[in-house]
Order: C-alpha cells, then structure tokens, then sequence
C-alpha cells in the first residue's frame, strides 16, 4: 500500500467573498522512501495539498489516507498526537516561536516525547549542527536572518526523526551554498535514513534530487502524480 493515498479530494475555502477551490478532484500517490518534488505556479495549490497531508486542512471532498491513517476522520487530538509520531514540517513561513530560542524552537517537538534532558539536548545539537547552526543556538528568532530562520525551521522537522517530512520550499530564504547544503541533507534524510520527503519548489536544480516531479496547476496535477 502506498505511504500517501489521495483520492477524489477537492478542498474549497468558502469563508471568503467569493469560494476559492485550490485544489480540484486530486488523485496522488506517494511511495514509502520516495522522494517527491511539488512544483507549479504561486496559487497553484501546492501548500493547500501539504496541509490536507498533514491534517492541518481537511478535505471537503475525497480521502486522505496517509501511512493507513484515514487523516480527515482523526479527532482533533488523535491528529496531534499522530503528526507528532509521524510528520515532520517545513512551514513557508518557519512558523518559529518568537520568543524562543533557535535551540528551545527546535526542541519543541521533543517536549511531547518521553526523552531525558540530557537526550534532548544531543538531538538538538544534532539536527542545530545539521543545518550549520551551532553557533546561533541562543539567539531569538528576530535575531537571526531570513535564512538562518528557515534553517532553524528545517532543524525543528527533523529533530524527532519522523518518518515522513513535508517541506514547503525549504531552500526559497537560502543563498546557492546554503541551498544546496539543505539539499544534500533532505536528499541523504531518503537515502540513508529511509524517510519519505514531499518538498515544493521552485528551483529546478532543487527539483533535480528528487526522485519524482510533480507539476501542479490551478489546483490539478499535470504530470506526475504516482509512481512510474
Ligand atoms: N485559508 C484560505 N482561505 C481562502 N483561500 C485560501 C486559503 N488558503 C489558500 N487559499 C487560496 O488557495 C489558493 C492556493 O493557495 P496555496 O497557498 O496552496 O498556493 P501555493 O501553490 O502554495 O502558492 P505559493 O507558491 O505562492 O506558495 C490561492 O488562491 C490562495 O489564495
Ligand atoms: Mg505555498
């Protein structure tokens, strides 16, 4: 069975003046340990359909099914504790806690699990390390630059070493070193440590270390949307 499983959805936000459907009738899947790269134009649907994923959204029609969870139907506290277990997030927009530090944001998703102190403070170092940060640890979010922000973002999904890590376009904040530096992490979180990766994009030369492209457009996959 496929890790991801989108059948039929159709998400309309209808709060607004006039209803937005960003994404219309969708079938995707995702296979466990691929690495699938979202692209398409700004408005396209591509964060809509990483929330839909992660439970943040729910959809107004179709299924969601991801690693067997029947995602839409989970209470709001089954939800929680299944993404904790599950899914590692790269929000757009970081989503830091601003009056925490790099190193406090990135042990948030620590907190809800049953790790000493002492384990806590090594799995930050790891993933502070990872992303080139050591050294900013102890600054605020407002502290640090655009791209050093988004580099705390990435340390904080993959921090708990889920299985599967959505990344809404974890290099777009970051010059070409550092850009390709978070590449070479994501690309080895496949390759050696076996977690699927879902990552949007923008940059060609990001989409080229993925395994598979997907091309949205007005809410609808033009290419690629299950595995060859
Ligand atoms: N909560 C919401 N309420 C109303 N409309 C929304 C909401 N969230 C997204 N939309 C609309 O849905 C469409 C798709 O948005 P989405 O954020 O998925 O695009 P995107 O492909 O991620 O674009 P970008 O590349 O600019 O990040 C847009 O027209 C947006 O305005
Ligand atoms: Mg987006």
């Amino acid at each position: 069975m496929s890790l991801v499983a989108v059948r039929g959805v159709t998400k309309t936000f209808a709060s607004t003046s006039e209803a937005v459907t960003p994404i219309a009738d969708l079938d995707f899947t995702v296979e466990q340990g691929e690495f699938v790269c979202l692209m398409g134009p700004s408005g396209s649907g591509k964060t809509t359909l990483l929330h839909l994923l992660a439970g943040i959204d729910r959809p107004t029609r179709g299924s969601v099914h991801v690693a067997g969870e029947d995602v839409a139907a989970l209470s709001p506290s089954a939800l929680a504790r299944w993404r904790t277990r599950a899914i590692g997030y790269v929000f757009q927009t970081y989503n830091l806690i601003p009056v925490l530090t790099a190193y406090e944001n990135v042990e948030v998703p620590l907190l809800l699990l049953r790790l000493s102190r002492a384990q806590r403070a090594q799995k930050v170092a790891t993933a502070l390390a990872a992303v080139a940060l050591t050294d900013r640890a102890h600054h605020l979010p407002r502290q640090l630059s655009g791209g050093q922000q988004q580099r705390v973002a990435i340390a904080r999904a993959i921090v708990a070493d889920r299985p599967f890590v959505l990344a809404d376009e974890p290099t777009g904040n970051l010059d070409r070193q550092a850009a390709t530096a978070t590449m070479e992490l994501l690309r080895r979180l496949v390759a050696e440590f076996g977690k699927t990766l879902i990552m949007v994009t923008h940059d060609p030369l990001a989409a080229q270390a993925a395994d598979r492209v997907v091309h949205l457009d007005k809410g609808r996959i033009v290419d690629g949307a299950s595995h060859a």
